[in-house]
């Protein structure tokens, strides 16, 4: 951009010499703009004294077309210039200067130096955009992998008492949908689904004579069965992943009652809202499902069962979340 048109022309001449070809050569400045946007230039040559819009008002107004990232280098082309326009120009984008008149040498000289710098930049951003992406997927896939991992320790504890590992996945299922209707962040809907299959992962550690018997627990039995959530807690913990953190905590409380009367003696808020959660979920879910001590419940008994628990056994904002949930399903 020059508004001297011979100024234009020696330049054009100089680059075809140069065998450059793809160029476009304007001589109103209220043209940069549009010209600008339509063809994205590796390159602006500008002329700072113009009439309508000087060069530094040209910059102004590219510059937000322009993000720093861009690396597009502006050329500012001037006859005799002050140290202060120097300092303007290159304050409002320029990155060189060529003084008129041209010297051929020295046109060609700067702008395969600003180009060549303009093409290693984008190389490089390139190769920062590929190594970000292939971070992301092995990420990703580390992650799918610690998901299969759990799933498969969860269904390794479940398969002792319930060879179809439906139980599990079915609480994970509900417990998603109350933590959704209590308006919790997506993303911790998702960690509360996955995390609460290893729920009783703590049952590993359980003998087969407590784990599987009939009739009723003694009291000795009981409470070593209840030592399934330390024990589950142990296994998971010191975990770096939220998925783990968060399965350790549901495994550690989801016993708990709201009233305190659980098995740490944990009350109220003091129980991890994902522990509440899966203690709604995992109640409503082993009374509506057959075990090998009692029949299952019809689905209205076990709702009526979970509401009558609100404020003793269930926290009762949960318990509102869980009728939202049961209500709107037609199964
Ligand atoms: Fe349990």
């Amino acid at each position: 951009m020059d508004d001297n048109a011979s100024n234009v022309l020696l330049l054009e001449g100089i680059l075809q010499e140069e065998d450059y070809s793809a160029y476009l050569s304007i001589t109103d400045s209220r043209q940069v703009l549009p010209i600008f946007l339509e063809y994205h230039p590796d390159l602006i040559l500008l002329d700072l004294q113009m009439p309508y819009l000087n060069g530094f008002e040209v910059m102004k107004q590219l510059s937000p077309h322009i993000p720093p990232e861009a690396f597009l280098p502006i050329l500012v082309l001037t006859a005799d210039i002050t140290s202060e326009a120097k300092r303007q120009a290159l304050a409002g984008g320029a990155m060189d200067f060529l003084t008129k008149p041209f010297d051929a040498t020295e046109v060609i000289l700067r702008i395969r130096n600003l180009l060549q710098t303009r093409e290693l930049h984008l190389q490089l951003q390139n190769q920062n955009q590929l190594l970000e992406q292939k971070v992301r997927s092995r990420t990703a896939e580390l992650e799918e992998t610690q998901n299969e991992i759990l799933e498969r320790l969860a269904l390794a504890a479940e398969y002792r008492d319930d060879d179809t590992g439906e139980h599990t996945k079915r609480v994970g299922q509900m417990a998603a949908q109350i933590a959704q209707a209590l308006c919790l962040p997506q993303v911790e809907v998702e960690l509360i689904r996955r995390a609460a299959l290893l729920h009783d992962v703590g049952k590993i550690g359980i003998p087969d004579s407590i784990l599987l018997k009939p009739g009723k627990l003694s009291p000795e039995e009981f409470s070593h069965m209840q030592t399934h959530t330390t024990r589950g807690a142990q296994m998971l913990s010191g975990g770096r992943f939220p998925l783990l953190q968060r399965a350790e905590e549901i495994a550690l409380t989801h016993h708990e009652r709201w009233d305190g009367m659980g098995y740490l003696g944990l009350h109220g808020d003091t129980i991890p809202v994902a522990g509440r959660i899966v203690a709604v979920a995992d109640v409503f879910d082993a009374l509506t499902n057959k075990r090998p001590y009692k029949k299952a419940w019809p689905r209205a008994e076990a709702i009526e069962e979970v509401q009558r628990q609100s404020g003793r056994q269930f926290d009762p904002r949960v318990v509102e979340a869980f009728l939202k949930v049961v209500n709107n399903s037609h199964d």
